[in-house]
C-alpha cells in the first residue's frame, strides 16, 4: 500500500470538519484539573514513518498526556529488562476491566496482567532501574521527550492536581506490592507514575511520538533510534491487547490499528511502517477513551485503507 500525501492531507482535514461539530462525553472529572479544559478543543494530525505531518484544528495545544504515557515507559522497560522478563513481570493480557481496576488486580493474585492499565503501569515504573524517584523519573522525562523530538516537560498544575487525589492508585500499588509485583517502593513508583501521565503534549508530539514507533523505532524528525525494533511488535501487541482498554476489542475490530488513549482527550493509532494518526479532544466516553479524538482518528484510518488485519 502506497500512501498518497494529498490522501492523507484530504482524510485529516475532512476527519476534522466532520467532527468538529460532535457532542458527546464529558470531560475526565476524577482529576479537577482535566474537569477544567475547554472542552470544545479538537485537533488531528497524522505523521507519516518519514517525518510529514498533516494537521487541522486545535493541533498545538498542549494537554496532559496522561495514560500514552504507559506506552512510552513500557519501551524504556521492555528496553532494560529484556521481552520475556517484562512479560512474565507484568504480563501481556487484556484485563476486561477498566483502567483503574481493582477487582482485575484482585482476581489475578494482585498481580496487574497488563502494562497498559493504572496497575501496570506502576508495575513497569518500579522496573525502570535507578536508584531514586528522581533517576526513574529523569530517564521517563528523556523517553518521552526523544520519542516526541522536543523536550517535553512535567506540568506542576497537572501533577499538583494528581497527586492529590490519586488514593485510588496508592491502593493499587500497595495490592502489586502484596503480591510481589511492584519492584521497587510503591509509593515511590505511584508518584513517578503519576508524574509520567501529568506532562503536556500537543497533537504534534503525539503524532510524532507514534511516528517514532511507526518508524520502527527510530523518530522520524530527530532521526535518534530511541526504542529497538525488535521490542516494537510486543508494544503494538501491548497496544492492541489494551490500549483501548474496554473498548480494545472493539477499536481491533472497527479500526484495526494499534491504539492508546489518555483521559486528557488524547488519542494514538499507528500503522505500523507507514503512519501514526493522533487525536485530541478533552470530552470522553464511558470507557475513559475521547468521543471525538476516537471517531477521527478511525475515520482517517478508514479514508486511507489503513488496517494491520
Ligand atoms: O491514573 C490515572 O487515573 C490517570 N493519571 C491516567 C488514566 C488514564 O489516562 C486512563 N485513560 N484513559
Amino acid at each position: 500500500m502506497r500512501l498518497d500525501r494529498s490522501a492523507i492531507e484530504a482524510a485529516v482535514r475532512t476527519a476534522y470538519t466532520d467532527h468538529r461539530n460532535d457532542s458527546g462525553g464529558k470531560n475526565a472529572g476524577y482529576i479537577p484539573y482535566l474537569a477544567s479544559v475547554n472542552p470544545d478543543l479538537f485537533g488531528v494530525c497524522a505523521m507519516t514513518a518519514d517525518g510529514a505531518l498533516f494537521e487541522a484544528g486545535d493541533t498545538g495545544f498542549e494537554f496532559a498526556l496522561e495514560s500514552i504515557s504507559k506506552v512510552f515507559s513500557m519501551a524504556w522497560a521492555m528496553e532494560k529488562v529484556g521481552l520475556e522478563t517484562f512479560q512474565e513481570k507484568v504480563g501481556a493480557d487484556p484485563t476486561g476491566e477498566p483502567f483503574n481496576s481493582v477487582i482485575s488486580v484482585a482476581l489475578h493474585g494482585d498481580t496487574p496482567v497488563s502494562p497498559l492499565v493504572n496497575a501496570g503501569a506502576m508495575s513497569t515504573v518500579s522496573l525502570i532501574p535507578g536508584d531514586t524517584a528522581e533517576d526513574k523519573w529523569e530517564a521517563i522525562l528523556q523517553v518521552q521527550s526523544a520519542f516526541a523530538g522536543r523536550k517535553i516537560s512535567l506540568s506542576d498544575e497537572v501533577n499538583d492536581s494528581e497527586q492529590s487525589t490519586n488514593f485510588h492508585n496508592r491502593a493499587i500499588a500497595w495490592l502489586l506490592y502484596s503480591g510481589g509485583t511492584m519492584y521497587s517502593d510503591p509509593m515511590e513508583a505511584c508518584d513517578v507514575y503519576t508524574r509520567q501521565c501529568s506532562t503536556l503534549v500537543t497533537a504534534r508530539d503525539l503524532a510524532a511520538m507514534g511516528a517514532s514507533i511507526a518508524n520502527r523505532g527510530i523518530n522520524p524528525l530527530t532521526g535518534d533510534r530511541v526504542v529497538s525494533a525488535a521490542n516494537i511488535p510486543a508494544m503494538l501487541a501491548e497496544m492492541t491487547m489494551e490500549g483501548m482498554y474496554t473498548a480494545s476489542g472493539d477499536w481491533a475490530y472497527r479500526v484495526g490499528l494499534p491504539g492508546k488513549s489518555g483521559v486528557g482527550g488524547g488519542i494514538l493509532a499507528i500503522m505500523p511502517g507507514k503512519l501514526a494518526i493522533a487525536g485530541f479532544a478533552p470530552p470522553l466516553d464511558e470507557v475513559g477513551n475521547s468521543v471525538k479524538a476516537q471517531r477521527a482518528v478511525a475515520q482517517v484510518a478508514a479514508a486511507l485503507g489503513l488496517s494491520i488485519y
